[in-house]
């Protein structure tokens, strides 16, 4: 099938043409109106919460499992929906590839460090985590490092590596009890878990599982060290499942100081659903896995070459996309910057703090995140003794409260505090919670 104007424009193929050449007329009904937009007040979180068309009636503590959008991501959706139906070869104008415009987005939100370039585009955490374990490139004898507490993505990318290339995958424990997890135990359980050719350290920022918070940062400090006497090759690499830490911590690339950060967009951040980006500083290190639809791609197709050296462009599969979502991303991580990065992280944490101080003070609760603002985020994880989370969670519910179960082996009650919740919600759910007795 040929490929028609604007999915090549959207994945920047024709950007080059386009910039020189006068878009295409398009048909009236075509041209998109600007969205009208609702008055919002970043700085007033009633405002924040009336942009999202939640059912009033709930307290949702479990938005950031697949998050709605707020007014502008969904009016731009919508915009682009009607255009792309009413020609399905409508181009947004300006005549710059849409795709870049979210890279430059991204990168300005992901802060110092990130560049455009640096970005692949995905549908998910677990399609950015999977593109990243199938095509990092294992020599013989390296090997990989990962934790006890990651997500499916992290360990089913990693077993599906080890069975293609035969490379070992370990794991190690960070910690015994959530709720005392310790900075320095989880730096040296990942020093010591690391052998002489570990070249993936696959950890994830913010455990689903508790709602530890994992010290990124010391963890890439302590792996630098480790670093300096060793080959390029065969430098430890650190790669994060990002997603429930962006959106909600403020942090930015350079601040965890990772190698690679995949993560949706429809969590913490609000953006559209199937949406998600992962951030990389040494793409030669991954090879493509899907075949792309950049501008390197087809020139190489169309020359019988190969595009040469791995990008970030190379590694985002190419195909047609949602296009109305993708191109709604900038309106998410302006919606969040305009609120302010560090707003929504002190937003998050006070609401969680609050609901964890009401939860410990109930005798039938015991709780697995730890108190610590340094080692959790949004994520407030629970047990309710006597009782299944998944009765928890129905019991709640008939109290209009929302919350969600931990899809792990020991499975926790889970609620997220996040900016779309209030302080009353989280009296509300802690009044809920005393109710389970
Ligand atoms: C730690 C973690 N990573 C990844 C995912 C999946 O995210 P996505 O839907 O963006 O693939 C989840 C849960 O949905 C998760 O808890």
């Amino acid at each position: 099938m040929p490929l028609n104007r604007r999915a090549l424009l959207g994945t920047g193929v024709l950007a080059g043409v386009a910039a020189c050449t006068p878009a295409p007329a398009q048909k009236t009904q075509n041209t998109p109106n600007v969205p009208q937009r609702r008055a919002f007040d970043p700085q007033d979180w009633a405002s924040v919460r009336a942009q999202f068309a939640l059912d009033p009636a709930y307290a949702q503590f479990a938005a950031f499992v697949l998050a709605p959008a707020p007014a502008p991501v969904r009016e731009t959706i919508r915009t682009y929906r009607d255009a792309l139906d009413a020609d399905p070869e409508y181009t947004p104008a300006g005549g710059r590839s849409p795709d870049q415009a979210v890279r430059e987005a991204a990168a300005r939100y992901l802060g110092a460090r990130a560049e455009p370039g640096d970005i692949a585009l995905t549908d998910s955490t677990t399609m950015g985590l999977g593109l990243l374990y199938s095509g990092i490139r294992l020599r013989p004898g390296q090997d990989v490092l990962t934790t006890e507490h990651d997500f499916l993505a992290t360990h089913e990318g990693l077993r599906l590596l080890a069975e293609r290339t035969g490379g070992k995958v370990r794991r190690v424990r960070l910690y015994d009890g959530p709720a005392a997890a310790s900075e320095d135990r989880m730096v040296s359980a990942i020093r010591s878990g690391l052998g002489p050719r570990t070249r993936v350290v696959a950890v994830t920022w913010v455990h689903s599982s508790t709602g530890v918070r994992v010290p990124v940062r010391a963890i890439a400090d302590m792996l630098a060290e480790v670093n300096k006497g060793r080959d390029e090759h065969d430098r430890a690499l650190l790669c994060v499942d990002g997603v429930h830490g962006f959106g909600a911590m403020a942090g930015g690339v350079a601040d965890l100081g990772c190698d690679f950060l995949a993560s949706g967009t429809h969590k913490w951040l609000f953006g559209p659903r199937g949406t998600g980006i992962m951030w990389g500083r040494v793409w030669d290190a991954v090879a493509p896995i899907i075949p792309s639809f950049s501008q390197a791609a087809f020139d190489a197709w169309q020359s019988g070459g190969s595009p040469g050296a791995s990008t970030a462009e190379l590694v985002t599969p190419g195909g047609y996309k949602a296009f109305e979502h993708r191109w709604a991303m900038p309106e998410a991580f302006a919606f969040m910057t305009a609120i302010g990065k560090d707003r929504v992280q002190r937003r998050t944490q006070e609401l969680a703090a609050r609901l964890k101080s009401g939860l410990r003070e109930l005798p039938h609760v015991t709780l697995a995140t730890p108190e610590s603002q340094e080692l959790s985020a949004g994520l407030v994880c629970c047990s309710i003794s006597g009782m299944q989370p998944l009765e928890a969670v129905n019991r709640l519910h008939a109290q209009k409260v929302v919350a969600s179960v931990t899809p792990y082996n020991e499975p926790l009650l889970r609620f997220g505090t996040s900016i779309v919740t209030t302080p009353e919600q989280v009296d509300q759910a802690i009044k809920a919670v005393e109710g389970l007795r």
